[in-house]
C-alpha cells in the first residue's frame, strides 16, 4: 500500500535506546490533534492487548531467557496482532498512526544482536507482515547520551538496555545504514538537540508525506 492508495498514514518512530523517541511520538501526536487530524498513538513490542501479553514476555527478565530465533518469533507474533487489530483498520479508516518502533527495531535487534539473522527477519516479515510504514523517523543520536538517558529510567524492562554500548554503537551505525536502504522512507533527524528543535524536524517531515496523500 502506497500513501496514495489509502486515506491515512503509517509513520513510525526508531532509534536506539534512549534517542527520545516517545517524547517525540508523543508531541508529534499533540500537535497533529490540534491540527484536526484523527490520530492514533502506539508502541512496539505492543499496542494491542495480545501484543502487550507479549511485550512482557521479552522485555522482563534475564537477557538470556530466549534464544535469538524464539525471540525473534514473538515480537512477530505481537506485530501480527497490533498490525491486525490495530495500524491496518485504523489507516483504512483514514487515520495517522504513530508507532513508536516497528519492524526496523526487529531488523536491528533480532537481526544484528546475536549473530546475523537478518535474512530471517526480512523472510519472516514478508510472510507475516508485509507492510511497511509509509514514513520512518530515525532520532539519530550518539549511544554514549542516548545509553545514560535510558539506564536513567528505572524500571523492569531493560533486557535490551542491558546490553551494553558496543551494541548500541553497531545498532546506530545499522540504522543509518537501514535509512539508505529504505530511502524512499526514512527521514534521519539530529536526536542530539534541543527537543524543540526536534519536535519542529519530526512535524515538518510528517506534514510533508502528508501532503502527498492529501495534496
Ligand atoms: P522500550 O521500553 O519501548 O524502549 P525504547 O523507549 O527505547 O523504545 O523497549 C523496547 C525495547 O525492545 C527496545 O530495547 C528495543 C526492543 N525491540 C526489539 O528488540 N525488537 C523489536 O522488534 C522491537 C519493536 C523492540
Amino acid at each position: 500500500m502506497t500513501p496514495k492508495d489509502q486515506n491515512g498514514l503509517f509513520l513510525t518512530f526508531e532509534g536506539i535506546d534512549g534517542s527520545g523517541k516517545s517524547t517525540q511520538c508523543k508531541r508529534l501526536a499533540e500537535a497533529l490533534h490540534a491540527r484536526g487530524l484523527d490520530t492514533v498513538l502506539t508502541r512496539e513490542p505492543g499496542g494491542s492487548a495480545g501484543a502487550e501479553e507479549i511485550r512482557s514476555l521479552v522485555l522482563e527478565g534475564d537477557p538470556d531467557r530466549w534464544s535469538a530465533e524464539t525471540e525473534l518469533l514473538l515480537f512477530t507474533a505481537a506485530r501480527r496482532d497490533h498490525l491486525e487489530r490495530l495500524i491496518a483498520p485504523s489507516v483504512a479508516d483514514g487515520k495517522v498512526v504513530i508507532c513508536d518502533r516497528y519492524a526496523d527495531s526487529t531488523r536491528m535487534y533480532q537481526g544484528l544482536s546475536r549473530g546475523d539473522l537478518r535474512a530471517t527477519v526480512d523472510q519472516l516479515h514478508a510472510l507475516m507482515i508485509g507492510r511497511e510504514p509509509d514514513l520512518t523517523i530515525l532520532l539519530d543520536m550518539d549511544p554514549a547520551i542516548g545509553l545514560s538517558r535510558a539506564k536513567g529510567r528505572k524500571g523492569h524492562e531493560e533486557r535490551f538496555e542491558d546490553m551494553g554500548l558496543e551494541l548500541q554503537q553497531k545498532m546506530r551505525a545499522g540504522f543509518l545504514a537501514l535509512a539508505e536502504e529504505f530511502s524512499d522512507r526514512f527521514v534521519v533527524i539530529n536526536g542530539d538537540q534541543p527537543p524543540e528543535n526536534v519536535a519542529q524536524a519530526v512535524l515538518a517531515a510528517t506534514l510533508k508525506a502528508l501532503a502527498q496523500i492529501d495534496p
